[in-house]
């Protein structure tokens, strides 16, 4: 009986341990680890996009909107989903870069292939993090 008091006791602060040590690596939002983008997506958004989207941006309304750095940690799941959404409609109706931005700095817009590319990705993304 001892042996058994014992060995609850041992197996009980093993587990409540391991939870522990499980929340301390992954973070508050453990499906956020899914969250990735490859290299060729990267170089567009730090090339036209996270300039005026990141938590240090001077555009307020494009930081309010979208920041790039909270994407990984930062936001809840559900949140980076529904801008992945948001990322997705705005590339499809050619919304961003903003026009404006666009006629001063054309080297920012995204060809036509870019734009597949990051679309395809929002997509991709958001299934998996759904899943
Ligand atoms: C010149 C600054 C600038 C750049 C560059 C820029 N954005 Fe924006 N973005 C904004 C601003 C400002 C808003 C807010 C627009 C509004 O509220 O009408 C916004 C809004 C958004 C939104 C939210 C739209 C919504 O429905 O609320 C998304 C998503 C977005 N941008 C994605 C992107 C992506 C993706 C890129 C790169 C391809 C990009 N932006 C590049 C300034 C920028």
């Amino acid at each position: 009986m001892k042996k058994l008091v014992l060995f609850s006791i041992i197996a009980f602060g093993g587990l409540i341990f391991m939870n522990f040590s499980r929340i301390d690596s992954k973070s508050v939002n453990p499906k956020n680890d899914k969250y990735e983008v490859p290299e060729n997506v990267q170089a567009i958004i730090d090339r036209s996009c996270f300039g005026c989207h990141n938590s240090d941006s001077k555009n307020e309304k494009g930081k309010k909107k979208l920041s790039w750095d909270l994407m990984k940690k930062g936001y809840k799941t559900y949140k980076v989903i529904a801008k992945l959404s948001e990322i997705e409609e705005v590339l499809q109706k050619n919304e961003m870069p903003p026009e404006k931005f666009l006629a001063k700095y054309p080297d920012k817009k995204l060809s036509d292939e870019e734009r597949e590319i990051m679309i395809k990705w929002a997509q991709d993304m958001v299934k998996k993090m759904s899943e």
